[in-house]
């Protein structure tokens, strides 16, 4: 089970903690997954070098980077009562937390991918996770220019960052996988894909778009490695691995309806009451602005995560029920998974956004 992190808080900025991850030397080097193997070539062929983006690119502080037409919230009819200044400082915020998240959320990923390297027992798997781990460091690398090139930034959100302390501190590198692989870049996939289809800012469309290549195939890692495991698994095991799963998933879904820290730091700065705002967005709902996503826009729980799972078979009968007791559909729809974790034939899109790669 996880191990109960103690923590050591070194300045302000390291946070440390023991694990109790099991380490794997393997020296039949011959054996592996083909398809890691495939993988782990396309890895290599689709390696990237963020000093190749476009950084000179000026970003017009006048054109907000998440245009009002792509954002639900002006969509509300307590947004549109707000002052100009309050709305674009609200838009500027906003994205900015949200960018925030995305380099936290990446340096995460680095540390979950580093642990599958040393923790998986196949070679080819290692190799593919050592190539996810340099993927995952241009990524921290990317938001960490873009963020200062904007110059506001957020702390990492407290949910997120319990959902991958927990993916952390697992002994288990089939669980830092579901909790990372399945679970996390599901979630960042859904997030980047959204992003993409916001902004017209080239320099960040042409980031997102780069690391969202690399993110469908650190999904596809999770999906082609450890399904074939999981079918064999004995029952008791696989119970185990879904629990872990499950318990995933609420972090998840009970952060994302908690009250975060950081956005009411971004209602703060804007001169918005949070009172206001809630109320607001109740109304917004009972209106049924927010329920429908913008098109071409991605739910990453029921889209991603959720198929992501069931494909797996680490949504069991047991936890099915807990699922669904805990008002988390089990969706099985595949569609949008599978396109996501191929986008080899969106190159044009790349060349379109400006990106050199
Ligand atoms: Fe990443
Ligand atoms: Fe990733």
């Amino acid at each position: 089970m996880a191990a109960n992190p103690k923590e050591v808080v070194r300045e302000n900025t390291v946070h440390s903690y023991k694990t109790l991850m099991d380490v794997s030397w393997n020296f039949d080097y011959e054996a592996g997954v083909p398809k890691i193997e495939d993988l782990y070539k396309r890895a290599k062929d689709n390696q990237w070098n963020a000093d190749h983006l476009k950084w000179e690119t000026p970003i017009d502080p006048s054109n907000p980077i998440i245009a009002p037409d792509h954002s639900m919230y002006y969509k509300m009819p307590f947004f549109k009562k707000l002052s100009t200044v309050q709305q674009e400082t609200f838009g500027a915020h906003s994205t900015a937390q949200l960018l925030s998240q995305f380099l936290h959320g990446e340096q995460g990923a680095l540390l979950t991918a580093a642990t599958i390297a040393h923790g998986v027992p196949d070679v080819k798997a290692k190799y593919y996770a050592a190539t996810q781990a340099m993927d995952e460091a241009r990524h921290v690398e990317v938001y960490e220019r873009y963020v200062k090139k904007i110059a506001i930034d957020y702390p990492m959100t407290p949910w997120l960052k319990q959902l991958i302390d927990a993916t952390l501190t697992t002994e288990n590198y089939m669980k830092v996988m579901i909790g990372m692989n399945m679970i996390v870049e599901g979630l960042a996939l859904g997030a980047f894909n959204n992003m993409y289809k916001q902004t017209d800012e080239p320099l960040l469309k042409s980031i997102t778009f780069n690391v969202m290549r690399d993110e469908s195939r650190h999904v596809s890692f999770g999906h082609i490695f450890l399904t074939p495991i999981i079918a064999k698994m004995h029952q008791d095991e696989r119970e185990e691995l879904a629990q872990f799963a499950y318990d995933a998933v609420m972090i998840l879904v009970k952060g994302q309806t908690a009250i975060d820290p950081g956005f009411l730091q971004v209602l703060a700065v804007s001169g918005i009451d949070a009172q206001d705002f809630a109320k607001g967005m109740e109304e917004a709902n009972a209106l049924g602005i927010t329920r429908e996503l913008p098109p071409g826009q991605i739910h990453s729980l029921k889209d991603l995560m959720m198929p992501a799972l069931v494909r797996a078979g680490l949504v069991t009968k047991r936890t099915r029920e807990l699922f669904e007791k805990s008002g988390v559909p089990v969706d099985a729809d595949q569609t949008i998974l599978n396109r996501m974790e191929d986008q080899k034939s969106d190159m044009n899109v790349l060349n379109a956004a400006g990106a050199k790669y």
